[in-house]
């Protein structure tokens, strides 16, 4: 978090916000008993663990382990930093921040500020430049409007070596910010920058909420490499950013679903036609990260591919991610030679939607190549081939966490090759046996796990305040067994604060944050916390005994052989004391 805006000026403005309110504007909430529940925006899940507590003003994820306070929820479901948000809301509540406090947000700030002055820059040279003539027409060729030019914030970059260079000494960045950017480059050879981008027609590639983080830049002619894109860089992560989010996320979320394409033409022109939910992978292949950014928006994606061999290869291997990443994905298969830039020029708006109507779910999409693969008529292959076929659909519909979906598989799988579906069934089970199932799901895992006694006590402190105090002299941090418990409770004994300030504080990992949120949320009763604390502090103080005794053994036996006399003398002496002390707690 940031240090520089007083703690109470936060608890101002986190004051201001109501986190049922908050959290209900992105995700259906449901009272149930005390808190609310609903679907977690965080993960994908069927059953509701997303918990939000109106008493604590916390919200945690009992399935993925996501929690935290409203801030915190804004920051992951907006993908925002600390301060970002807290201006936000600030602004919102019309609370002021004093400027000094806003400068310190973090050093990312100005790299997003030359990005976004470089985007205008080029976007000017390439709307008035007379150097940009050749690009100008280039696009127009393209068939692009100077309307979607200005949407996607097109531009293009001088062919020289140290224009963009030289513009941004002049307003006074940095050189090491400039080439953390990826816009220049330290040359080889003695001292010195160069431009990375010259002669390009410029890409801005921006995130979710429409900063740029880094540009692709494409040739006027045959040269290559036809693009060339800003390197990794603290904001330019390719495997996780998709072209063109930053337009459609509404059209994701209004539609359902999110048509991916391969390249920045591809968005587009699909864009320009008319067809507001298209989004492009930056030249690498798709990863779950990708989708995982979509699963904010959308359950569904359409994967655009080639016909060609390495293009249904590339399809095929999506299988796993979206199994991993639990969103639905389909395949559509453009004509050979075409992409969606192609197509959509040449055919129009209408016959890409029907394209999009006709596309397989990726399930059949993988079965169908499989079956394919045993002839023309796989229902009257040889036996050999038969066998072979379906332990390779064995092990996709394998991959399936819906049963009731494997079965809709098996059934396609025994019609298409002509196998009764009983002894498909039999079979499939047969070689199920044998493999490793599913991981079961963290939030299942959580549930069979009882809570343990040091698990128990830091939810009855944080529920009571006055049991901090009373563990005082009892316990302390360190008898607690797990480290994230010894780190919560160190922080809750003998202290009246907030877990917020927890929350708050750069002193705590993540993991810590997310477990308190947890124990906060939870549900569990007790009949009497007041027995039960009483019994828990015992069992934890035994625990210390048993461990304290075990250690001063040791010691005795190693101070015997070294023959140090006066001090096993003194191990004996602290021995008795444990030993009364234990038999003070057992009696009691
Ligand atoms: P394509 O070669 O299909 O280009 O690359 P395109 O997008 O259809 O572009 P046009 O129509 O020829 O202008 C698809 C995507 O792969 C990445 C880019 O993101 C591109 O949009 N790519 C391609 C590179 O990063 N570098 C390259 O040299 C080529
Ligand atoms: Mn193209």
């Amino acid at each position: 978090m940031d240090g520089h805006i007083p703690e109470e000026l936060i608890t101002k403005i986190k004051g201001t916000q109501d986190i049922v309110e908050v959290i209900s504007r992105h995700v259906s909430l449901k009272k149930s008993g005390q808190n609310y529940s609903g679907l977690c925006p965080f993960h994908s899940e069927k059953t509701p663990s997303f918990v939000v507590s109106p008493a604590k003003q916390l919200f945690h994820c009992f399935g993925c382990g996501t929690g935290g306070n409203v801030i915190t929820f804004l920051m992951k479901y907006e993908n925002v930093t600390f301060p970002e948000v807290l201006k936000n809301l600030a602004r919102d509540a019309g609370i002021a921040i004093p400027s000094k406090s806003v400068k310190s947000e973090r050093k990312e700030e100005s790299l997003y500020e030359v990005n976004r002055l470089i985007a205008e820059y080029y976007n000017k040279i390439l709307l008035t430049y007379k150097e940009a003539g050749a690009a100008r027409e280039y696009l127009l060729g393209r068939g692009l409007s100077t309307e979607v030019i200005e949407r996607f914030n097109v531009g293009y970059s001088i062919n020289s070596w140290n224009n963009v260079y030289e513009y941004l000494r002049n307003k006074g960045f940095k050189d090491e910010v400039l080439v953390k950017t990826g816009l220049v480059i330290p040359k080889n050879s003695g001292a010195g920058f160069y431009d990375r981008f010259r002669g390009r027609i410029m890409f801005p590639i921006h995130d979710t909420q429409g900063r740029v983080v880094g540009f692709g830049g494409r040739v006027l002619d045959d040269s290559t490499p036809k693009y060339l894109n800003s390197p990794e860089t603290p904001l330019f992560n390719k495997g996780a950013l998709l072209y063109g989010l930053n337009i459609a996320k509404d059209g994701v979320r209004e539609s359902g679903y999110a048509i991916i394409v391969e390249g920045y033409m591809d968005v587009i022109a699909v864009c320009q036609s008319g067809i507001p939910n298209v989004v492009g992978t930056l030249g690498t292949a798709l990863t779950v990260n990708h989708l995982r950014v979509l699963n904010r928006f959308c359950k569904e994606v359409i994967l655009t591919f080639d016909p060609d061999i390495a293009g249904r290869n590339a399809a095929l291997r999506t299988v796993d991610i979206f199994i991993e990443s639990g969103i639905r994905g389909k395949v559509l298969i453009l004509p050979e030679g075409e992409d969606p830039d192609i197509f959509i020029r040449k055919r129009g708006k209408g016959q890409f939607l029907e394209l999009i109507e006709r596309s397989k779910g990726i399930f059949d999409f993988s079965l169908d190549h499989i079956i394919g693969k045993s002839g023309d008529r796989p229902d009257k292959g040889s036996i050999e081939k038969k066998v072979s076929v379906t332990e390779e659909c064995f092990e996709l519909i394998r991959k399936i966490p819906n049963r009731i979906e494997q079965d809709y598989y098996l059934e396609k799988v025994s019609k298409a090759l002509a196998v009764e579906k009983n002894v498909l069934m039999a079979e499939f089970r047969k070689k199920n046996k044998n493999k490793k199932g599913l991981p079961v799901e963290k939030s299942k895992r959580l549930a069979m796990n009882r809570p343990g006694v040091d698990e128990i006590l830091c939810i009855l402190m944080i529920r009571d305040k006055s049991f901090r105090k009373r563990i005082k002299g009892n316990l302390s941090a360190v008898d607690f067994v797990v480290p994230e418990f010894q780190e919560i409770a160190g922080f809750l004994i003998d202290s009246d604060k907030d877990i917020d300030v927890m929350l708050n504080s750069d002193d705590y990992n993540q993991g810590v944050k997310d477990t308190v949120t947890r124990l906060a949320c939870s549900d569990l009763h007790f009949d009497s916390a007041e027995q039960t604390f009483s019994d828990c502090v015992r069992v934890l103080q035994r625990k210390r005994l048993e461990i304290g005794l075990r250690e001063v053994e040791k010691e005795i036996g190693s101070a015997e052989m070294s023959g140090t006399f006066e001090r096993v003398r003194e191990l004996l002496f602290n021995k008795q004391a444990l030993l009364k002390q234990k038999r003070l707690l057992y009696d009691n």
